[in-house]
C-alpha cells in the first residue's frame, strides 16, 4: 500500500524532484500518518511506500525507484534499539552504506539516497527531512536515469549503423 503526499507545484513549470520515500509501518510510516501527511505542505512529488520495517528494504527496491525516475530516495526506520523485529534497522544500515559505495561507484551523488531513524512520534521531522532533501534535490537537479537510458539506446543504436557501415564498406 502507498499514500501519495503530493501537492501541485506552485508554479506550474517550476521543475520538482520526484522523491519516494520507503518507510517503517512501525514507526516513520505511523509518524507520517498521524501527522496527516496529506494535508501537511511537503513538498511535491513525495511517494510514500510502506514496509513492515527498514531491514526489508532490498537495495535493488532503491535502485528500481531511481531507474524509473525517482529523483532520490529516502529510507525511514525506528531508532537504533527500537526496531520491532529486533535488528532489521541495523540490516537497513548496512545495507544502505553498501548502497552509498555503489551509487558513488555509478556516479550518483550521496544525497539522493539517505536513511533516517523516526519514531511514531516524530512526525514534524518527516516533514523536515523531506523538505531539507527535496531542497538538496533541487540543488542537484533531475537524476534523469529513464532519459539517460534513452540516450544510451540511441548512441548504441548509432554505433550499431556505424559498426554496419563500416562492414558493408569492408565487403564492398
Ligand atoms: Fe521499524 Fe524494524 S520495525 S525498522
Amino acid at each position: 500500500r502507498s499514500i501519495a503526499m503530493t501537492d501541485r507545484p506552485t508554479q506550474p513549470n517550476s521543475w520538482q524532484p520526484r522523491i519516494v520515500a520507503f518507510f517503517c509501518n512501525w514507526c516513520t510510516y505511523t509518524a507520517a500518518d498521524l501527522a496527516g501527511v496529506s494535508r501537511l505542505k511537503y513538498a511535491p512529488n513525495v511517494r510514500v511506500i510502506r514496509l513492515m520495517c527498514s531491514g526489508r528494504v532490498d537495495p535493488q527496491f532503491v535502485l528500481d525507484a531511481l531507474a524509473r525516475g525517482a529523483d532520490g530516495v529516502l529510507l525511514g526506520g525506528c531508532h537504533p534499539g527500537d526496531c520491532h523485529y529486533v535488528e532489521g534497522n541495523y540490516k537497513a544500515l548496512r545495507r544502505f552504506e553498501l548502497l552509498q559505495r555503489l551509487l558513488q561507484e555509478l556516479g550518483i551523488e550521496r544525497p539522493r539516497v539517505r536513511l533516517e531513524w523516526i519514531s511514531a512520534s516524530e512526525g514534524e521531522r518527516v516533514r523536515t527531512v523531506i523538505n531539507e532533501m527535496a531542497e538538496q534535490l533541487r540543488a542537484l537537479g533531475p537524476l534523469n536515469l529513464p532519459g539517460r537510458f534513452a540516450d544510451w539506446d540511441r548512441e548504441m543504436a548509432r554505433l550499431e549503423q556505424d559498426v554496419q557501415r563500416q562492414e558493408t564498406a569492408v565487403l564492398a
